[in-house]
């Protein structure tokens, strides 16, 4: 096991080499403005079979600073190895001339199989730390290096991810006819509440077939980009149906909602995962604590808002929230990776995973957004996903691997600086021992 750890520590001359570069951020508006005019395969082609190396080398890097026990566990070989194989077969691709259109169509090909290749490294991943922790318990020390590298790992395979998807949907058969105005996963258009109905849609099914019942849905937009008055009703009738039926009614009439839905430019299968990951925490939270109340089941309500720099969408339920303490807890994936539900095949649970959280708020940051949990306890849960406004301004947010990184794993935790009322003070038996001398 040892030699087979060191075997993989010892990596090719090529990593070392590609992890020297620092990977290069894209905005949503480069990503959209090379798409749209007349996408180049030959430029993408010579872009990515750097880019993507580079990006891999950066990561497989860090991974080897995890300790040995960690690596050791066989679904996170399992994982290198995908990412050794993905590297290797892209080595391939460092001489050969994008004239030939063979190599273009081998390439695109080749981006496919990596895709698929490392389609379940989250669960594996995950599989690998619920085994670590099962035979070597918790380390608060390890604990956070795992947190650190895994926020890290994710980011990197999201970005990883959609550069293949990019190439893949611009160049490749499979474009989507079902949306001709997106440029590959980005709408240049997409509106916000449309994506938040679809992800309540989702949500809500899956919440009736395990619950029989589910709360509704409210929606408010505020553009306070538009200084123009309310139109209380033209909007509402140009919206899609299922908008329509959530977006806050008054007497019939639209309240609140400013005259353009608010759109912006992003990839809405980012957004969708968000919201639906939210969407299931609220529901779940709503209908076990109102489950047996007479009044019903208390709406969950979702608004949407825009500023010059921030786009933020809040979803706020009534079901129960959660104390302070634990929020942070929340998004670890050293506490939420047990227990792990018993999936049959192809079943979507509902809850019990535990990455919902993390990975959403992963999602957020990698186009310089966030979210955020504010919970009142006893009451409920507002969570805010916040997205840049402006596509010049949603720079791809990447890891890189460098000292600084290197240092934070190699450095172990300094003495807590804030007092802690659970233990004595440090000193304080050894002063009383000698006073009592
Ligand atoms: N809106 C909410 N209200 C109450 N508890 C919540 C809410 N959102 C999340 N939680 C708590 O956070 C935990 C982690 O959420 P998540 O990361 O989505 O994983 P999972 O839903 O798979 O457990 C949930 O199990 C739940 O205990
Ligand atoms: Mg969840």
């Amino acid at each position: 096991m040892k030699f087979f750890v060191s075997l993989l520590k010892n990596t090719n001359p090529k990593i070392e080499y590609y992890s020297r570069f620092s990977p290069s951020p894209l905005s949503i508006k480069q990503f959209l403005d090379f798409g749209r005019d007349n996408a180049c395969e030959k430029t993408s082609y010579v872009f990515l079979r750097k880019e993507l190396p580079v990006r891999l080398a950066n990561t497989m890097r860090e991974v080897n600073l995890l300790p040995d026990n960690l690596l050791s566990q066989p679904s996170i070989r399992l994982v290198q190895k995908w990412y050794m194989q993905s590297f290797v077969e892209l080595l391939d691709y460092e001489n050969r001339k994008p004239e030939d259109s063979h190599v273009l169509n081998d390439f695109l090909e080749l981006l496919i199989e990596i895709r698929n290749r490392h389609n379940d490294v989250v669960p594996t991943m995950a599989q690998g730390v619920t085994e670590y922790k099962e035979r070597f318990g918790f380390d608060p020390f390890i604990s956070s290096n795992i947190q650190y590298f895994l926020d890290r790992f994710y980011t990197n395979r999201i970005s990883f991810r959609m550069l293949i998807n990019q190439h893949t949907l611009l160049f490749g058969n499979d474009t989507n006819p079902a949306h001709p105005k997106h440029i590959g996963s980005i709408d240049p258009n997409c509106s916000v509440a449309e994506v938040v109905s679809d992800a309540y849609d989702t949500a809500k099914m899956l919440c009736e077939k395990y619950y029989l019942a589910s709360p509704e849905l409210k929606i408010e937009e505020f553009n306070k980009t538009i200084e123009s008055m309310w139109d209380l009703t033209e909007p509402f009738k140009s919206r899609p149906a299922g908008v329509r039926n959530h977006l806050l009614m008054e007497g019939g009439i639209q309240v609140k909602a400013p005259k353009k839905p608010i759109q912006v430019v992003y990839v809405p299968s980012h957004l969708f995962h968000m919201l639906f990951e939210l969407f299931k925490n609220s529901m779940r939270a709503t209908v076990e604590l109102h489950e047996n109340s007479k009044e019903g089941l208390p709406p969950i309500k979702a608004k949407v808002t825009l500023g010059k720099e921030d786009l933020s969408i809040k979803i706020s339920d009534k079901g129960g929230g959660v104390p302070l303490r634990k929020i942070d807890r929340l998004f670890n994936y050293m506490y939420s990776t047990a227990p792990t539900p018993s999936l049959e095949p192809g079943a979507v649970p509902l809850a019990g995973f535990g990455y919902g959280l993390p990975i959403s708020r992963l999602y957020a940051r990698y186009f310089q957004g966030d979210l955020k949990l504010y919970s009142m306890e006893g009451v409920g849960t507002d969570a805010v996903i916040y997205l840049k406004a402006l596509s010049s301004e949603s720079f791809e947010r990447l890891p890189v691997f460098n000292k600084s990184a290197w240092r934070h794993y190699k450095t172990s935790p300094e003495a807590d600086d804030w007092s802690n009322p659970s233990k004595e003070p440090r000193d304080a038996s050894k002063s009383k021992y000698k006073a009592n001398r």
